[in-house]
């Protein structure tokens, strides 16, 4: 069986299954760590500005040999980069920073700011062809529906933390008359071993002969999120991948769904992440 792909709300499709780079090191890290996912046959990355290592996933994209339009890249605009016509340059920036044409998924990463400019600006950057798709990360108060009002093109997918202890079931249905899909972060709780060690996922999977990591992931495939955890051990990258090849219940699904219990491994109150945005440099 191999891997799935989603076609979000403007047409566009999108491979399921990625690899995310937060807080791996620009440099030999990074490089490796998407050279690595891409001789495994994995076709997305997920990064960001803030992560500072977009320069190593263009490289690694770069040479890997494999055609750019069989890759999707997202990437993340911060804050200090929102606001009419000032978007539109970090646009340009980026492109050079990934050294590409065009970016498959651009994403604003917080709601903070010229959110609104910013957002004009990059359905300019859908209509000139420098971006395919757009949408949002962590717009989760009332900011989410502003955006949905003014959208001339609705997001297509809105990234929040989403694993089964914070399942994300309001923001899902406030998104689902746009045809948004959730993109989850931190899918396997960021590594929490409490959640990798549930009882639940320990006896699926010695029924399906996986692992642990593997039974979490293939319940937000059938779920309908799209994932991408960051691994740089290679090991760790395969196991993630391999996931095609099994099937769970719709009863072991339910189960699943039962372990929700509100519970968030990132706390930052909005205040704190405001008072946060300054923390690193934005780059050429
Ligand atoms: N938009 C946002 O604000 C936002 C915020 C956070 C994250 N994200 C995105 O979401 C991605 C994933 O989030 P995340 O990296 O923070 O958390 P995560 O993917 O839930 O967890 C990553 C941790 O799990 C470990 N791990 C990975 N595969 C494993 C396996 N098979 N067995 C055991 N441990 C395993 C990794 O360690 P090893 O390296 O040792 O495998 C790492 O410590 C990020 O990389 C980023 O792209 C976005």
């Amino acid at each position: 069986m191999s891997q799935t792909y989603i076609t979000l709300n403007d047409g566009n499709s999108i491979p399921q299954f990625g690899i995310g780079v937060y807080q791996v090191p620009e440099g030999e890290a990074t490089y490796n760590t998407i050279m690595n996912a891409l001789k495994m046959g994995i076709r997305h990355i997920d990064t960001a500005h803030a992560y500072q290592n977009e320069r190593s996933v263009g490289k690694a994209v770069k040479e890997s040999g494999i055609p750019r339009n069989q890759i999707w890249i997202t990437t993340k605009l911060w804050p200090s980069e929102y606001g009419e016509g000032k978007t539109s340059d970090a646009i340009d920036k980026m492109l050079k920073r990934l050294d590409t044409d065009y970016i498959d998924l651009l994403l604003l990463h917080q709601q903070f700011g010229d959110y609104i400019g910013a957002y004009k600006d990059m359905q300019r950057a859908v209509k000139d062809g420098r971006v395919k798709s757009i949408g949002l990360s962590n717009f989760e108060s009332s900011r989410l529906e502003e955006i949905l009002d003014m959208a001339e093109i609705s997001p297509s997918v809105l990234q929040v933390e989403c694993h089964p202890y914070y399942q994300q079931n309001g923001l899902k249905k406030r998104i689902e008359k746009y045809g948004t899909v959730i993109e989850s972060w931190y899918p396997i709780g960021h590594g929490d071993k409490n959640l990798i060690n549930e009882p639940l996922f320990t006896r699926l999977a010695q029924k399906y002969n996986k692992t642990n990591v593997q039974i979490i992931l293939r319940w937000h495939i059938q779920e309908g999120t799209i994932v991408f955890p960051r691994s740089t051990n290679p090991v760790h990258i395969k196991e993630n991948f391999e996931i095609f090849d099994f099937g769970l219940t719709k009863e072991e699904i339910e189960e699943i769904r039962n372990l929700d219990s509100g519970k968030r491994f990132f706390n930052m109150t909005l205040e704190e992440q405001e008072q946060n945005l300054g923390s690193w440099k934005p780059e050429d």
